[in-house]
Order: structure tokens, then C-alpha cells, then sequence
């Protein structure tokens, strides 16, 4: 039986893995640049933590989740996203207690979400993250918005567009779902089923609804910001400050609600096209209530999420490949049998000096292990056997220039390591 990987998964193949780990170091550098350290939280919590983290009204808790009893009868959920896990970890080794801010983030997490697979949107994709406790001003959300813009352009990706809003907090909402609802309830039959249902629960949702008979709707409805109690306004003010301040190219969107219940003030989305239209890239924000809602104290904090396979689709939509570096530096080949152990001996002796060195495992022809070296794109190969390895000598050859040379066996790890080194 011929078994395939589950709908919406991926591999990532050895071929990929510079691509990858690439991108990886990118993030480590960047969050190292501005003081974040990893965090790492299991793939599976209680589902509860969910529940009330991210809101039982959201499509992601609603019909999302991957939700299963354990042995135990406990129902557990595999991370559909991956801020409630931080909050909960915080809270449980009580991070909250040391000198503030808290800042962390987390680098691939797999994230699970039960969704119609298509371009860019898997049922298994992973996430970078960045979250910050502790911060009630404008300043943490300028530094996660300009942490993942910096490791964006360190990717070599542009034309990516940066939308911010603000949706409030339990003072200002209110009103503004007060007005909002009266809006919908005059075009309610307008609304596709989904909104309709959400117009009682989390009339936000109906904003940023593809639906385009939904989007005529949004369009016309009362604006958030124009709602906004005065914290929220100053906060706002002071964001698009921080980020005019460094230049930061900001569209305001007052559509931009988010998929997730938590968030309060600053939302944001950066934006990439794809062949459906415009898709999330980075979406992130403030979550002042959260830390609370999930039993810590009572805790400001913003944060982000991205992509990883999306990063990916659009680093090849823009033609971008990551640096490469050789498999193998060097590649030893045993001429007859007589040159197998000084070959598998110069390459242990090799890697134990960080040259990244490899043998045939194959017993292939001399030839055929040319052609393989080849393949590994070896800058150098290096053969063991024949007339010079009865002389005491290997022999090197440089597969750019075709430039050969003999080394004597005692000297070849130093005078390898140094000629490899200095390429
Ligand atoms: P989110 O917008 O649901 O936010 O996801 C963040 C990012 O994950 C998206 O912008 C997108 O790049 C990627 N993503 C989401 N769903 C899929 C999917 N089905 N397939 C592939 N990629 C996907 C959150 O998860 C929040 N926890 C972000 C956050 C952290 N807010 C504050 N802190």
C-alpha cells in the first residue's frame, strides 16, 4: 500500500534544508539583536487553554482545531497558534515575576489548524513568533513590527505592505459593536450565513469576511477608529509615531480585525500577494487581557506570528534563493581496495578538524566517484591509492582549475585544512 502524507502536511526535504535553516538563523539573529530569547512549548496542550485563550466564537476553536481524548480521557489539542502556549508557560513558571519586560519568542513551532488546504494555507505549517509581557505603551509593539521588518529585508524581501489598526479595549469596544451591529442589521440579509452568525458573537469578524457581498457591507460600516476611548487613541498616536519616526511605509486599515479574540489596541497584518488575491504574511498584536483571562496577573503584552511556508512562497515569487554553501568541502576517493582505510582515516581525520569531508560508501569506480563528488559540488577531491599512496602521498585536486598536487599522508590534514580554508 502506497501511504501518503496527511492532506495539508509537508515534508521538508533534505534539499531544502539551507533554505530553511537559512531563514532560521535569520529570525535567531534578528530576535538576538533585540534582546528575545527562545522559548519552546509542546505540540500538544489541554484544549481548555485554547478555548479560552483564543476564543470559543473564532473559526480557529469553532471548527479548527485538532482536538482528541488522550488515554487518560483528557481532551487535548494540538497548538492551533502559538501565543496561548507562551502565555501559559509564562504563567507557570511564573516568568511574570522577573524584571520586566518578558521577552521571547518562539522559532518553527508547528502549528495545527483543520483548514481546506489551498496555496499558502496547510493544515500543518510552522511558525516564528515574537511575544513581549510586561510593556503597556507603544514602544514593545514598535519593536516587534520593526524586529520582523528588519528580518523580512534581511531576507531580501520587498514590496510587502505593513497594515496597522486599533480595535479597542473593553472600555472603547463596546460602543463601537453597539454601532457596528446597527449597521449590519440594516444590510443583515446581505450577510453570508457565516456572519450572520457572527453578528451576535463577534460582529468584528464580519470586516474582514472574503465574502465580497460582506466586504460591500464592511465597507461602509463606522469606522473603529473613530471609537477609540482616549488610551487607545494616544497609544495608536504613539505607535504611528514610532514607526513614522523610522520610516516605516504603514497603510491604517480600520478592516484589519484579526481571526483571534484576544487581541486589544494594535492590530497588524503584513501583506504579500498571492495567486487568490492578498494573504497574510505576519499577523500580530497587542493582548492586554490574556495573561489575565488565563489565571496570571494582570499583564500588558503584544507579539506577532509568521509563516514560515509562506516566507517561502514569497522568497520564490521574488526570485529569491538563500546562500548555499557545498555539502562537501572534500571529498576522498579510494583508488582499489588498498586506498579504503587511509581514505575513511583522512576523512575522520578531516572532520575531526571542521572540514566537512566525505568518502565513498558505495565502492563506486574511481570514475563513478568523480561523478559523485560532482554531484556533492566537493571543491576538492582528494585520491587515495595507486603509485603515490605507496610514495606516502595523497593526491589533491582543485575541481575548478583541474590543478593537481601531491601531499605527503603526515601533513595532508593541516595543508588540506588550510588550502579548503582559504578558498
Ligand atoms: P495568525 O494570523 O493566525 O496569528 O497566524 C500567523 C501567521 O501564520 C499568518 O500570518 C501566516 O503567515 C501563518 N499561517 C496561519 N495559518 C496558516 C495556514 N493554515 N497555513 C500556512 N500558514 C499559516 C497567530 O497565530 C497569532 N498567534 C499571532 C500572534 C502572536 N499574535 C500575537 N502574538
Amino acid at each position: 500500500m502506497h501511504i501518503q502524507s496527511p492532506k495539508g502536511t509537508r515534508d521538508m526535504l533534505p534539499k531544502d534544508s539551507f533554505l530553511w535553516q537559512w531563514i532560521e538563523q535569520t529570525m535567531r539573529e534578528e530576535a538576538a539583536l533585540a534582546g528575545y530569547l527562545e522559548i519552546r512549548t509542546p505540540v500538544f496542550e489541554y484544549t481548555e487553554l485554547f478555548e479560552r485563550g483564543v476564543g470559543d466564537t473564532t473559526d480557529i476553536v469553532q471548527k479548527e482545531m485538532y482536538t482528541f481524548l488522550d488515554k487518560g480521557e483528557r481532551s487535548i489539542t494540538l497548538k492551533p497558534e502559538g501565543t496561548a502556549g507562551a502565555v501559559r508557560a509564562l504563567i507557570e513558571n511564573k516568568l511574570y515575576a522577573e524584571p520586566l519586560p518578558v521577552k521571547m519568542y518562539y522559532l518553527n513551532n508547528p502549528i495545527f489548524r483543520y483548514e481546506n488546504p489551498q496555496h499558502g494555507r496547510l493544515r500543518e505549517h510552522h511558525q516564528f513568533g515574537m511575544e513581549c509581557f510586561g510593556v503597556k505603551g507603544p514602544s514593545a509593539d514598535a519593536e516587534v513590527i520593526m524586529t520582523v521588518l528588519r528580518i523580512l529585508s534581511q531576507l531580501g524581501l520587498t514590496h510587502l505592505s505593513v497594515k496597522i489598526n486599533s480595535i479597542g479595549c473593553p472600555v472603547c469596544r463596546p460602543s463601537y459593536h453597539e454601532a457596528l451591529r446597527a449597521h449590519l442589521k440594516e444590510h443583515f440579509e446581505g450577510l453570508c450565513p457565516q456572519c450572520k452568525e457572527r453578528y451576535d458573537r463577534n460582529p468584528l469578524r464580519v470586516l474582514d469576511c472574503k465574502e465580497k457581498s460582506c466586504q460591500a457591507i464592511a465597507k461602509e460600516a463606522p469606522n473603529i477608529l473613530d471609537y477609540l476611548c482616549e488610551e487607545c487613541d494616544s497609544h495608536f498616536d504613539g505607535l504611528q509615531q514610532l514607526l513614522h519616526v523610522r520610516e516605516v511605509p504603514i497603510t491604517i486599515d480600520p478592516q484589519i480585525v484579526r481571526g483571534l479574540d484576544y487581541y486589544t489596541k494594535t492590530v497588524f497584518e503584513i501583506i504579500m500577494q498571492s495567486p487568490r488575491g492578498e494573504m497574510a504574511l505576519c499577523g500580530g498584536g497587542r493582548y492586554d487581557g490574556l495573561v489575565k483571562e488565563i489565571g496570571g496577573p494582570d499583564m500588558p503584552a503584544v507579539g506577532f506570528g509568521i509563516g514560515t511556508e509562506r516566507i517561502i512562497l514569497e522568497l520564490q515569487n521574488q526570485g529569491i534563493v538563500p546562500p548555499t554553501q557545498a555539502v562537501t568541502s572534500v571529498f576522498i576517493a579510494c583508488l582499489g581496495e588498498e586506498g579504503r582505510l587511509p581514505a575513511y582515516q583522512l576523512c575522520m581525520d578531516l572532520r575531526d578538524a571542521g572540514i566537512r569531508a566525505d568518502y565513498d560508501h558505495m565502492n563506486r569506480s574511481l570514475k563513478a566517484q568523480f561523478r559523485y563528488a560532482d554531484k556533492l559540488g566537493a571543491p576538492f577531491m582528494v585520491i587515495a591509492g595507486g603509485d603515490e599512496l605507496q610514495r606516502g602521498m595523497f593526491k589533491l585536486k582543485d575541481m575548478q582549475s583541474g590543478e593537481e598536487k601531491e601531499i605527503p599522508m603526515q601533513e595532508a590534514v593541516n595543508r588540506i585544512s588550510l588550502i579548503v580554508n582559504q578558498k
